[in-house]
């Protein structure tokens, strides 16, 4: 199937005048979800703030919809927040950790994640275990299934790194920690967008996830699905009063849905856009994505992999659209800068990013060149034109 790249790029104004390979920091966003933003902050600062989100309720309430379509669950399984981080840490800090707890997680996992399990083991005394790589540098699975005991209590993975293209085995980690009966939360921040996710086939009990990258939302706008299963077992680290209801003096009653992780303000517009977002990506159809997106991917590392001087370091018998090198002649910083002079945009991944998988391989830092379905081959070319002049 070919997939319609001129359309893509009719609808993405930014393609005009940036070559933009920073789509793992924030993809350039259609024309139709600026203007659903600019729309809801003009309809705003007409009538009113809360008076346009009344206004704004259908196109709200589609959010929720949108996302749930997306991960393929129920709406009432998502909530709406600022960022992945956010969505992830609501998650994280709703187990009670006790002393002893075994918490199992991957060598690419990323630093806010690996900072939060630290505290955890600080706080409560929990181990922060890593499962091993396979040679080829997805987790493991086999050891992953050596480590279960009656200990672990959470299942931490990123699906996709910051730091390169490795997409590690999501769903043969859910069907492990199903089989198991141990809660699996999947960081799926680089991933959505990109890659189909469906949370039953994943097996995941909790998913975080941003707007502004592969899903070419608003910056400021993320999600959380919860399993309803799940729901009643998870202790959400803060309540307000739009997570919960002030029932009686002594008493409040939390949301019978996942909106118990939600906060009452929201940035409407960026919401709203979200939901138009993630509506185009479906419509373009989240595998047509992944098999563009992974074949540029792969076009671009065949490409450097002949530049003198340059090596690319991408894990992983599956990879996606994050292409990561190093070049023996300038640092990743610098070759940015000046790709950047150029108008094209690249951006940097440091050890303290993700320590564990860095270390391992004795990088300090890489370039992070990442591919979306509206780039073109020619536009690979000319970056790695400008890559051979520098
Ligand atoms: C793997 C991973 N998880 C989580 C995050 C955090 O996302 P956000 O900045 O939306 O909180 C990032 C950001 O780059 C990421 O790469």
């Amino acid at each position: 199937m070919t997939f319609d790249v001129t359309r893509a790029r009719a609808d993405t104004p930014g393609c005009e005048a940036t070559l933009h390979l920073n789509n793992a920091g924030a993809a350039l966003m259609p024309a139709a979800v600026l203007q659903a933003q600019i729309d809801h902050l003009r309809l705003e600062a007409r009538i009113g703030g809360y008076e346009a989100a009344d206004a704004a309720a259908p196109a709200i309430a589609n959010t929720y919809d949108a996302v749930a379509r997306l991960l393929g669950c129920a709406a009432d399984e998502i909530a709406l927040v600022d960022n992945a981080t956010m969505a992830w840490d609501m998650a994280f800090h709703a187990f009670n950790f006790a002393p002893g707890d075994r918490i199992l997680t991957a060598e690419a996992e990323y630093a806010s994640n690996y900072i939060a399990y630290l505290k955890a083991a600080e706080r409560h005394g929990v181990s922060v275990e890593v499962v091993p790589s396979e040679a080829s540098g997805e987790l493991s699975l086999s050891a992953l299934e050596s480590m279960i005991d009656g200990r672990v209590k959470l299942i931490s993975v990123t699906q996709v790194p910051t730091n390169g293209g490795l997409v590690n085995p999501a769903e043969g980690i859910g069907r492990i920690a199903r089989a198991a009966g141990i809660p699996f939360l999947l960081d799926a921040c680089q991933s959505a967008g990109q890659i189909e996710l469906d949370v039953e086939r994943l097996g995941c009990d909790l998913l975080s996830a941003t707007g502004r990258k592969y899903l070419r939302g608003p910056r400021g706008s993320g999600f959380l699905y919860v399993r309803k299963s799940i729901l009643d077992k998870l202790d959400p680290p803060f309540l307000d009063l739009r997570s919960a209801r002030w029932v009686a003096r002594g008493g409040y009653e939390m949301r019978p849905d996942a909106r118990r992780f939600e906060n009452w303000e929201f940035n409407y517009a960026a919401v709203i856009g979200l939901g138009v977002a993630v509506d185009y990506a479906l419509s373009w159809g989240l595998d047509a994505i992944e098999q563009r997106v992974a074949a540029l991917g792969r076009n671009l590392r065949r490409r450097l992999a002949d530049l003198p001087g340059l090596q690319v370091h991408d894990l992983g018998e599956r990879r996606c659209g994050i292409v990561s090198f190093t070049s023996d002649r300038r640092g990743a910083q610098e070759i940015k800068r000046m790709l950047a002079d150029q108008r094209i945009n690249v951006s940097t991944s440091s050890i303290d990013s993700t320590r564990i998988d860095m270390e391992r391989r004795h990088l300090e830092d890489l370039v992070r060149a990442s591919v979306h379905y509206y780039n073109t081959e020619a536009e690979l070319a000319r970056f790695c034109e400008a890559l051979a002049g520098l």
